[in-house]
């Protein structure tokens, strides 16, 4: 969703804001604008559209003199995607400019107020309100005006500020919404997300919820909200600038799928210790664990689809019951949660509003909260219990693959070390789980390598109008996935079932020609799998039988068959997903579409 960057220092300002927003691009956004001061008033350029015509507007930001700017990339939410409603945001008397992520929830109220202060307003956003707010407030300290808005504002923020007054400063704050400080040589940086600076800086500052930062060039000054300073560790981050860039490939996407190998084992390999599995700073004890009568799983889109994996392999390994739910249902459904349910959150971004909401709502609920995250410090890891780091490294494509692989592999972990911890499983079974959880990256590779075989397939049904992801059990939780990535690239409708379910409705959709997906690589569902591959080729459908590769009875049945290797079946779906993957990447890109930035959406949605 909506990105921020700054830039305070002695280069010319706007062309670094353009590039840092570039690098946020894939948060998914419709409008950007930038603002910068050079010494005198603040020059803002912003419209509706990619950041292209942006730059075309400003002449790649030679046009704006200045070296302290403010720049953001909007994501329409109050208010269409216009020029008017791009940021930044301006007050009436043209002295705060503002750029803002996040929402103003007593905006209205808000609003009415500032109206009858005889503030005129030139937007349908919520964040204009802001812009005044500060003008209204300002007395010649703009750190004061900051923190009595804060005491109005309601709702989540990350807030840029530039002040005409003082045009050697940026000031920053946040809440909810993530902010971090970048800090240079004679130059300091704001940005929403880290790959915006990763090529200026890899120290940082971690702005937390109610810090005010006050940054000059060679000065960063924090600040809690009775104006004590704040004293910060910086942090470095230790990412290849490689990670963050497209490297030669023409996707991201596709980047990212073929890293997963060396994802999965940068999960996994710091975390197997002497045959033993060592799960970072993990407080669960066994006792703890035998204490809990359920546990509720939360998560939003491919995250949920773990979450739906790990249902069957949590019950398998350890005789807990799992719930698995869409956190944007969660809060709002009353769940019974107490002290001894084990909430478990999945979140790539560690950002998504409505799975950090449902945390909030478990921790009210008494619940111990388990989240498994990908961004270091986000605010979901920030407010767990217990912590566990994918360690996918960035991800830019919208369309999630490593982390989603990531987020399997630490499920497994996760089901393997708490089975073991109660005393489920055999000390060989426990070796066995080790050995196949090492052996995936290398099987990864190997499905990789076979990558043709469905550029090939992609090349016949790109032009299909619907496709169906058919599978039971944990295949079944693969369709979702499999689907999931089809439809949010290639615009494809696809719809995933319970083959068992198939019957009782979507098989009225099959016809002839219709492309099914058949998912049927867990060994003692593979008959009953078969039976309902009959069921849709005898109406027609022409079937992708995706099995294992002692299975080629599939291709008795299937009209094309594509195998991957054998490991236990619990941990099947890392190996299934990568084909899904793949298939849904070649369509999209025969079909011409835009794979890193699907339309209307986002990578990190962070408002509800
Ligand atoms: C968005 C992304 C999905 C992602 C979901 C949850 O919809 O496009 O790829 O699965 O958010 O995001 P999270 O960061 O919480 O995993």
């Amino acid at each position: 969703m909506c990105g921020i960057v700054g830039y305070i220092g002695e280069d010319q300002a706007a062309p670094i804001l353009l590039n840092g927003l570039e690098k946020l691009e894939y948060r998914g956004y419709d409008s950007a604008g930038v603002a910068v001061c050079d010494g005198g008033s603040i020059q803002v350029e912003k419209c509706k559209g990619r950041l292209k015509v942006l730059a075309d507007l400003i002449d790649q930001g030679e046009k704006i003199p200045g070296t302290v700017g403010i720049g953001h990339t909007r994501w329409a939410t109050h208010g269409k995607p216009s020029d008017l409603n791009s940021h930044p945001h301006v007050s009436g008397q043209g002295k705060f400019a503002v750029v803002h992520n996040g929402i103003i929830e007593n905006h209205l109220m808000l609003k009415e107020f500032l109206l009858k202060q005889g503030k005129q307003f030139l937007s349908e956003t919520d964040t204009e309100v802001v812009a005044h707010l500060l003008e209204y407030y300002y007395q010649g300290d703009v750190l004061d005006a900051i923190i009595q808005v804060l005491h109005q504002v309601e709702g989540s923020y990350a807030l840029g500020i530039l002040c005409e007054d003082i045009p050697d400063q940026i000031f920053a704050v946040r809440k909810q919404s993530p902010l971090i400080i970048g800090l240079g040589q004679h130059e300091n940086f704001i940005a929403s997300d880290i790959p915006a600076i990763l090529s200026k800086t890899r120290e940082i500052y971690r702005l937390e919820n109610n810090e005010i930062a006050q940054i000059k060039k060679d000065q960063v000054m924090i600040y809690d909200l009775e104006k004590n300073i704040v004293q910060k560790e910086r942090c470095h981050i230790d990412w290849d600038i490689s990670a963050a860039e497209k490297g030669g490939y023409e996707h991201f996407m596709f980047k990212e799928i073929m890293e997963q190998p060396k994802a999965i084992a940068d999960t996994i390999q710091p975390r197997i210790q002497e045959g033993r599995i060592v799960l970072d700073d993990m407080t669960l004890t066994k006792e703890d664990l035998e204490q809990f009568r359920k546990i509720s799983i939360v998560a939003c889109g491919s995250a949920y689809h773990v979450g739906v994996v790990a249902k069957y392999v949590i019950e398998k390994l350890t005789r807990i019951p799992v719930d698995i739910d869409v956190a944007s249902e969660f809060r709002y459904r009353n769940p019974i949660i107490d002290e001894k349910v084990l909430v478990i959150v999945i979140s790539q971004s560690g950002e998504t509003a409505d799975t950090l909401a449902a945390l909030h709502e478990a921790k009210r609920l008494g619940a111990r909260v388990l989240s498994i995250v990908n961004v270091v410090g986000s605010a979901i890891a920030n407010e767990s219990d217990d912590v566990l780091y994918t360690w996918a490294g960035p991800e830019i494509s919208v369309a999630t693959t490593k982390a989603y692989s990531t987020q399997l592999t630490v499920v497994y972990l996760l089901a393997v070390y708490m089975a073991d911890l109660m005393g489920l499983i055999s000390r060989q079974e426990y070796q066995g789980y080790l050995d196949d959880l090492c052996h995936l990256p290398g099987q990864i590779e190997m499905i990789l390598k076979k990558k043709d075989q469905l550029q090939t397939l992609a090349s016949r049904y790109f032009n299909a109008k619907d496709i169906f992801f058919i599978g039971r059990n944990i295949d079944y939780a693969m369709s979702l996935e499999g689907s999931l990535k089809l439809k949010e690239i290639s615009y494809i409708h696809s719809e995933a079932y319970a083959a068992g379910e198939l019957k009782h409705g979507t098989i009225s959709l099959i016809e002839d020609g219709t492309l099914v997906v058949a998912l049927a690589t867990q060994d003692t569902l593979f008959e009953k799998m078969m039976s309902n591959v009959q069921e849709v080729t005898a109406r027609g459908a022409v079937v992708l039988g995706l099995t294992t590769e002692d299975h080629p009875e599939m291709e008795k049945s299937a009209t094309h068959t594509f195998y991957i290797p054998k490991t236990n079946d619990l941990m099947l779906a890392s190996l299934a997903v990568i084909p899904l993957q793949l298939f849904a990447y070649y369509v999209a890109s025969m079909k011409g579409c835009d794979i890193d930035k699907p339309r209307n959406l986002a990578k990190s949605v962070t408002v509800e």
